[in-house]
């Protein structure tokens, strides 16, 4: 992703007055920020300081798409299917998170000695809207590339890259679920760690 992101799409800066480097941080920290930590959430024994980084990352790379969504000409918010499905796995994840935090005080106040758990019921499906809202998103910026650059906007070369990033963050999602899928059936649990 730096690569397509520093070499063809010219750098990546919040603060930038070039709207194309204010976007560029959007696709960087929705995957390297929101995805990533998502999915390493589901798999470490105690998840709650990467949920965390995981939204305080999300939340900065959706407004990065926000700030630079006019100058870009995408049009009005929220129209695509790509920015339903990303705050629809956005709010899913912050509520999951409210719950979990509400759940553990609860049975702290209890005195209870169950173990809290690990990872909610709706994690999987927060990483599948993930990775679709990627995908889409990928998909989206191609289409917007192309329209502003006259239909040649992308080199051979740069749709090559974007291609190749798509199939690793499906690749990724991928073995991410199969990771939990089989902790779950060995351990009973979606994280590693082996019984007290
Ligand atoms: C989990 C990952 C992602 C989530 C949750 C997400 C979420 C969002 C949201 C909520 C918006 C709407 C912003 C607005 O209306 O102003 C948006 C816009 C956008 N995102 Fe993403 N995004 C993700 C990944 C990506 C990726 C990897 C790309 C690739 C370049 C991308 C490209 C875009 C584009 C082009 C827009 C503006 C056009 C539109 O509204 O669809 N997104 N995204």
């Amino acid at each position: 992703m730096l690569v397509w992101l520093l070499h063809f799409r010219g750098g990546l800066n919040l603060n930038s007055h070039d709207p194309n480097r204010v976007f560029n941080v959007h696709p960087f920290l929705m995957f390297f920020g929101f995805m990533f930590f998502l999915a390493q959430g589901l798999v470490v024994y105690d998840g709650m300081v990467c949920r965390v980084v995981a939204i305080s990352l999300g939340g900065v790379g959706i407004r990065a798409a926000i700030k630079s969504h006019h100058t870009l000409n995408f049009g009005s918010h929220m129209r695509s299917l790509h920015s339903w499905i990303g705050i629809a796995a956005f709010s899913l994840f912050v509520l999951e998170l409210a719950f979990g935090i509400l759940k553990c005080c609860g049975d702290a106040a209890e005195n209870s000695k169950e173990k809290p758990r690990k990872s909610g019921p709706t994690g999987r499906t927060v990483l599948y809207m993930a990775t679709c809202a990627a995908l889409s998103g990928l998909m989206e910026r191609s289409a917007a590339m192309d329209d502003l650059d006259g239909g040649g906007g992308r080199s051979h070369r740069e749709s090559t890259i974007i291609n190749v990033l798509a199939l690793f963050i499906l690749l990724f999602a991928v073995s991410i679920d199969k990771a939990v899928v089989y902790a779950v059936a060995v351990n009973g649990r979606a994280d590693c760690m082996p019984e007290a």
